[in-house]
């Protein structure tokens, strides 16, 4: 059963943020390779709200744990630049085999 693990990331002044996409844009085939991976989406809010969502979906808890534990380096190595967001909140979801 595949997860679902969604980071909400906080951006100052709303959306659209265009260094913030720029950013994932750049880094958006670093995640390619991580057992387990099965995607992810950066979602743009469009009703007011000031998060993105980073929509990620994996084969299983273990392969995004281990991602984030080992893997994860590529996607978020520091850029020597101050980062965009002000804030991050996970989300973590199963997906309902209906
Ligand atoms: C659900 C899994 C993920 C977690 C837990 C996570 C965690 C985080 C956190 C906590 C931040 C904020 C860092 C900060 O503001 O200093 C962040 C930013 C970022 N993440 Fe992720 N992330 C996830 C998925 C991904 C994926 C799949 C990518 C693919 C490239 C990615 C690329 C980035 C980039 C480029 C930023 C920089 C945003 C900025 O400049 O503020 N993340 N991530």
């Amino acid at each position: 059963m595949s997860i679902v693990v969604i980071n909400a990331l906080s951006v100052p002044d709303g959306a659209p943020n265009a260094e913030l996409e720029a950013r994932f844009a750049a880094r958006k085939h670093a995640v390619d390779s991580a057992p387990g991976f099965e995607g992810f989406q950066l979602l743009r809010p469009t009703g007011g709200g000031d998060r993105y969502f980073v929509y990620t979906q994996w084969a299983s808890r273990e392969d995004f744990e281990n991602w984030r534990q080992q893997g994860s380096g590529k996607a978020h190595a520091p850029s020597g630049t101050k980062p965009v967001a002000t804030g991050a909140e996970l989300m973590e979801f199963e997906v309902v085999e209906l």
